[in-house]
């Protein structure tokens, strides 16, 4: 039988902690005979709370949880870990400036990091999905020197999942059979879906989205703007965040980087830009990806035209504002 993977989730005791950790106790995110131990952290006022989805994880009799760790001390939380979801973080407030928000989750990733590079396992892989998920990831890398930026990754797998429904939807295919859309930048309003790659698998061999989807003014328009204010589309209309769906990406995004993606297909993952595609090198970015052997790598070689270009400077010039007024919050 194989050793069980440590598996820490940041933020359990809240709306995507209450979805994912079944699903990884479940073995949706190391698949089904990887027995797993549950590392659990919330913050002491969520500390009731946070007991009592242990005493559920103990009443669903998961075959493959070999243990469970829930404490409100990051060091316990983090000793040991193999793959660290970093799902916590501070809610933006009514009346709450963007700095304000940005303040508290920068410093919340500075001193996780700490606590990660001097107490996780060797070789630790870390997907960040609280917001703002890319800067909270580069300020975790930024301040665990030791981690290999490899290591370091944020959620943008729930964005390209949704371009990839919106597809299926639209062609009344099955969603499995549409695959290679890319999300570009960060994960905020300024991502960039793009089509341009992506294809559908018919009866007659794969092909081009662009070519199924006749309609130019959807794809470049309403398909766009549905993919980025989804999560906005999700709040107002179940008044809580996309819990359910963030924590199936955020199994898909660690199955992928670990598993391996399949033959012909790329996924999206935010990563730390070497300078692919002129993007800047130094920020995480969101790039389309393959995984082997538990690594990463940009697909190469894409073409670009005019309209993505633009798209894809403007999510860097985001981001690139992002780092700054982070760095600003910490000094
Ligand atoms: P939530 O507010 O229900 O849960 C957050 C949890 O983090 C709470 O239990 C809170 O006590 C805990 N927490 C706060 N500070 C902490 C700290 N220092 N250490 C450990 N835990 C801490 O929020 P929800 O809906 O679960 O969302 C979590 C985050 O994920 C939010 O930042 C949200 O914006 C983000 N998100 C990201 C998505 C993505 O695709 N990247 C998609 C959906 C949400």
């Amino acid at each position: 039988a194989k050793d069980p993977v440590r598996v820490l989730v940041t933020g359990a005791a809240g709306q995507i902690g209450y979805a994912l950790v079944p699903m990884i106790a479940r073995g949706v995110m190391l698949g089904p005979d990887q027995p797993v131990i549950l590392h659990m952290l919330d913050i002491p006022p969520a500390a009731e709370s946070l007991n009592g989805v242990k005493m559920e994880l103990v009443d669903a009799a998961f075959p493959l949880l070999k243990g469970v760790v829930a404490t409100t001390d990051v060091v316990e939380a983090c000793t040991g870990v193999n793959i660290a979801v970093m799902v916590g973080g501070f809610p933006r407030k009514e009346g709450m400036e963007r700095k304000d928000v940005m303040t508290k989750n920068v410093s919340i990733y500075k001193s996780q990091a700490s606590a990660l590079e001097k107490h996780a396992a060797a070789n630790c892989k870390v997907l960040v999905v609280a917001n703002p998920a890319n800067t909270n990831a580069l300020i975790l890398k930024e301040f665990a020197p030791s981690i290999p930026e490899r290591n370091i990754s944020c959620l943008t797998r729930l964005d390209h999942n949704r371009a990839l429904g919106q597809i299926s939807e639209r062609l009344s295919v099955p969603v499995s059979d549409v695959k290679n859309v890319i999300i570009w930048g960060n994960h905020s309003s300024t991502q960039y879906p793009d089509v341009n790659h992506a294809t559908v698998k018919t009866p007659a061999g794969e092909k081009p989205v662009r070519e199924l989807v006749s309609d130019d003014t959807w794809l470049n328009g309403e398909f766009i703007t549905t993919v980025q204010q989804r999560g906005a589309a999700i709040i107002k209309a179940r008044k809580l965040s996309s819990a359910l769906s963030a924590a199936s990406g955020a199994c898909d995004h660690i199955r992928d980087w670990v598993l391996g993606t399949p033959e012909g297909t790329w996924v999206s993952m935010g990563v730390y830009s070497d300078g692919s595609y002129n993007v800047p090198a130094g920020l995480i970015y969101s790039f389309p990806v393959t995984c082997a052997n538990g690594e990463w790598k940009i697909v190469q070689g894409l073409s670009i035209d005019e309209f993505s270009r633009k798209k894809l400077d403007l999510t860097a010039e985001e981001l690139t504002e992002e780092k700054a007024l982070a760095y600003s919050c910490l000094s």
